[in-house]
């Protein structure tokens, strides 16, 4: 009943997430990536679509009535990615989870209930899966069947989160980054830059705030976001651009903006050091990187990205392993109430002509094959003959529709 769902995936249970950032769409936003899913969408004969691309998972949710096979994943692979190597697909293929029509709702469930989650319990995930759903809708790829299983996944996640402790002592790939920062034990003072502006930097911002470091400044693409942000430390906020000329210097750049490219190259970063030549903190959330990889390797630095956040995201992990297992039982419950609503639905979209249909027969009785007979009658008979066909038409159009219900 439910095989029409597909879902392709990468995540950071199969993947380096240093490599994710290869499979991800490298137009991140606007008409482009627009563009690039319509054409995915119809190459791969997908009746709907809905793309989302977090920190740790790239994930292609559709439906059609197509074989998944490698041939597909190669030719999605290389659709979203033209640069991707023969090496890099197989690489993918190799990595890639396929999941189809029960299982692909666990997954969907799952993942919007944080559960396969990097950091379980984290609650980012589920804005991100709306944000992601609501362009795929604004932009025409989702229809009927990828709403009705949105709005039970996001239902699901909801009674995840109330009836579960998943998310106490909530914790997010952010706050385990600012963890790690604070083992380095910086003076508050410290020159911080962060890069984007963004909801990413924007929690960054709660945690410094939180702990005390006052010294910050901010670049984004759109300034108003920067000077905003950056209001919040009686800091400075630039656009993107003046990274190039900024002098101040800097302790800790915290990097994280929906660029597919790198900001920060090794250019950038030798002009914001201005000269400096102690080590710096470097946190780049972004993915793919924004960092470039020589500007990691070939300076001075404490370097905090994702991927070498999985230790510290798997003792969250043992923390919460009891309210997973807590949440797999009302995923399975959601899961069959989820196979009736969508068999229901499938039946309504089957009968919703009915009406229509009778109508138009009750139309043609009156207006063609009676019609003499009835121009005939008097007033009385023929509004007796009008009310016993309206009582006609609508036991009808019930009786399908209550037959239907009692069949789920
Ligand atoms: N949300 C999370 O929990 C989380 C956690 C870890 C990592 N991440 C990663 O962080 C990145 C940003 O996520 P987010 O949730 O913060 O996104 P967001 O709220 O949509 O913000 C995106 C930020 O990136 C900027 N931006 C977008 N495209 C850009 C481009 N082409 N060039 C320069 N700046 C650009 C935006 O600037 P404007 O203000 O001008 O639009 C904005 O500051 C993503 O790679 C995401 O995977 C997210």
């Amino acid at each position: 009943m439910l095989k029409k769902y597909k879902i392709l995936t990468l995540t950071h249970h199969n993947i380096n997430l240093k490599k994710l950032g290869r499979y991800v769409i490298p137009e991140t936003e606007g008409d482009l990536l627009k563009q690039k899913l319509h054409e995915m969408k119809q190459a791969l004969h997908m009746d709907e679509l809905m793309y989302l691309a977090t920190c740790n998972r790239v994930m292609y949710f559709f439906t059609n009535d197509q074989l998944l096979d490698d041939a597909l994943i190669t030719r999605l692979f290389k659709m979203a990615n033209p640069a991707l190597s023969a090496e890099e697909v197989e690489i993918g293929i190799e990595a890639a989870n396929l999941y189809e029509g029960e299982s692909a709702m666990q997954h969907l469930f799952e993942v919007a209930s944080s559960i396969d989650s990097l950091v379980i319990g984290e609650r980012e995930i589920l804005r991100q899966f709306r944000t992601a759903y609501d362009q795929s809708k604004e932009w025409g790829l989702t229809g009927d069947d990828i709403r009705l299983a949105l709005r039970y996944a996001i239902e699901t996640a909801k009674s995840v989160y109330d009836k579960t402790r998943i998310g106490e002592r909530p914790v997010s790939v952010v706050s385990l980054a600012i963890q790690e920062m604070r083992k380095l034990n910086l003076a508050t003072r410290s020159r911080i830059l962060l890069v984007g502006a963004g909801q990413t930097n924007t929690l960054a911002a709660k945690f410094l705030v939180k702990y005390g470091f006052d010294n910050v400044h901010v670049f984004n693409r759109s300034q108003d976001k920067a000077k905003a942000l950056a209001n919040r430390f009686g800091g400075t906020g630039f656009a993107l651009d003046a990274l190039h000329s900024y002098k101040g210097g800097f302790d800790v750049l915290i990097v994280c903006t929906g660029s597919t490219k790198a900001i920060i190259d090794s250019t950038i970063y030798q002009s914001l050091l201005n000269g400096e030549t102690d080590k710096k903190v470097i946190i780049d959330l972004s993915m793919p990187n924004n960092v470039a990889t020589p500007v990691t390797q070939d300076f001075d630095n404490h370097y905090i990205e994702v991927e070498g956040l999985r230790k510290l995201a798997n003792e969250n992990h043992n923390f919460r392993k009891q309210e997973v297992l807590k949440a797999q039982v009302l995923l399975a419950e959601q899961i069959s109430t989820f196979r009736v609503v969508y068999q229901q639905r499938q039946l309504e979209k089957v009968l919703q002509h009915v009406p229509a249909e009778i109508k138009a027969i009750k139309s043609h009785a009156i207006n063609v094959v009676f019609k003499k007979d009835l121009d005939g009658m008097d007033d009385d008979t023929r509004d007796l003959f009008e009310r016993m066909i309206t009582y006609m038409e609508k036991r009808c159009i019930s009786v399908p529709m209550k037959a239907a219900k009692e069949i789920v």
